[in-house]
């Protein structure tokens, strides 16, 4: 498809009151202008051309981070002055050049749209039978969205920002105008500079097109949204809570209808780049952010929350936090847990109670199982590590490997100061701090010898 998505993305989202760009704003750990330009890139659009003004860093650096390997290209154009979304558009035209075939715009806070929708809608235009296509829907609380007005044949007439409305529109126009348009690039590119901006917000209207393009005699139509919730729009931070809610609901219904059991299916936030397999149990309050796939048979959560991370079939993660980590098959976390970027474990090994691991490797079946910090670690097979056992990883300057063979038994409270090398087959005593390399097979002992005084504690008795 050759049609060319323009996400506006550069408003002041002064009704979010904050110190960000309104599209940052996350849902489900994604930021809002991501949702649109996936769901423009998921319909088939070859260029995307992302309007940003205010926090326009902001905005260009998510972009970057997101779509830098993106075979679609994403790019962005800056709108310097705001001055309403008509005008955006202009200044995207005008800096791109575009001025022909199908232009699909989007408002950038329009997160719940879907790929296929905006399909449908560039196709309308496709064939040159329609100047423009509007996406329109009639929500509970229409009170702040364009409201489209329709001629006695019931055609569009024109579209009415709530600002201009007189009561009665008010009250008595209740189809919205989403924010989703598509139109034949060249009438577009031939016409947006029409556009006035004599209204109550003296903006220039994106949505005063339509009128623009009927005026020349060109067809406009509208494209009512069987679900109203594919267009709601985020204005306000109880907005972003409903549509999370919206969000959160179909996700999890999805998955539902895929295998996977929720508990409490309102209480569990799983991101739309999240794959779960069959029959994985979710408990409350688990989050899954970013790109992370569960396989099956899990059990997720209580209180979990996992970002870019990976597990296998069969593992439990209780209570755990995961960043940027791989659990292969059945594997063990938690409670509490924290597994931190480069963290590996393999097949049936367990990371277990107040459990730290960084950019380590633990083995097949090996156990950690208590209190523990494991950092820059390459561990076997096989080896139990004892309660309250360190790496020492960090000399104040830099950070070192520790080497763990196959079988190797770590005693409680073993320090290993890195770089160190413990060998297979071998044991540490308890309470060591074992800064020398520890051949296989071997026992290494730190610690003085025992001292034992009998009858102490009657002598110091008999001394208060
Ligand atoms: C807009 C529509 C309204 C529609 C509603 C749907 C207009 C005039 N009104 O109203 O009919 O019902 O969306 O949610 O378009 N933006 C820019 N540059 C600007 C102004 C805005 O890029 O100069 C961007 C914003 O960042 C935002 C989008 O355009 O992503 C829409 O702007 P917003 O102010 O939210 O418009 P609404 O009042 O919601
Ligand atoms: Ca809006």
């Amino acid at each position: 498809m050759n049609a060319t998505a323009i996400v506006l993305a550069a408003g002041e989202g002064t009704r979010m009151k904050s110190n960000h760009a309104k599209v940052s704003h996350q849902i489900l750990g994604k930021p809002m202008i991501r949702w649109v330009v996936d769901a423009t890139i998921a319909a088939g659009c070859e260029r995307v051309v992302v309007v940003v003004g205010s926090h326009a860093d902001e905005v260009r650096a998510i972009l970057a981070d997101a779509y830098a390997d993106s075979p679609v290209s994403v790019e962005t154009v800056e709108q310097t002055e705001r001055l309403g979304t008509g005008h955006a558009v202009r200044v995207a035209l005008e800096a791109t050049g575009i001025s022909d075939g199908p232009v699909v715009v989007l408002n950038g806070d329009l997160p719940l749209i879907q790929a296929d929708t905006v399909r449908l809608f560039a196709e309308t235009v496709a064939t040159g039978e329609l100047a423009a296509t509007v996406l329109t829907m009639t929500p509970p609380d229409p009170f702040g969205y364009g409201r489209i007005q329709l001629d006695a044949d019931g055609a569009v007439e024109r579209i009415i920002e709530q600002k201009d409305c007189t009561p009665e529109q008010d009250a008595e126009l209740l189809e919205c105008n989403a924010g989703c348009y598509a139109f034949d690039g060249a009438l577009l590119a031939a016409h947006i500079g029409e556009v006035t901006n004599d209204n109550a917000q003296a903006e220039y209207y994106l949505p005063d097109m339509l009128e623009i393009l009927k005026r020349h005699g060109h067809a406009v139509s509208i494209f009512h949204c069987e679900d109203y919730r594919d267009g709601l729009g985020v204005n306000s931070r109880v907005q972003l809570a409903e549509l999370t809610a919206i969000a959160r609901d179909r996700i999890n219904e999805r998955l539902m209808t895929e295998g996977v059991t929720f508990i409490d299916p309102a209480q569990a936030w799983i991101g739309p780049d999240a794959t779960i397999g069959r029959d994985t149990v979710v408990w409350p309050q688990t989050h899954l952010i970013g790109t992370c796939s569960v396989g099956e048979s899990c059990q997720l959560g209580p209180n979990t929350r996992l970002t870019n991370t990976r597990a296998g079939n069969g593992c439990v993660i209780d209570e755990t936090i995961a960043v940027d980590a791989v659990l292969e098959n059945d594997v063990e976390c938690g409670p509490r847990a924290y597994l931190r970027p480069g963290t590996h474990m393999l097949d049936g090994s367990k990371a277990g109670t107040h459990v730290e691991i960084k950019k380590s490797t633990i083995g097949e079946g090996s156990k950690v199982p208590h209190l523990s910090y494991i950092g820059d670690t390459t561990m076997g097979a096989g080896v139990n590590v004892g309660a309250g056992s360190i790496t020492c990883n960090y000399d104040g300057k830099n950070k070192h490997a520790t080497v763990i063979g196959d079988r190797t038994f770590i005693g409680s409270d073993t320090m290993m100061v890195a770089p160190v090398r413990i060998g297979s087959d071998a044991i540490t005593g308890a309470g060591g701090t074992i800064t020398k390399d520890v051949p296989d097979g071997a026992l290494a002992l730190e610690r003085t010898d025992q001292r034992v005084l009998e009858g102490y504690t009657e002598r110091r008795r008999a001394r208060l």
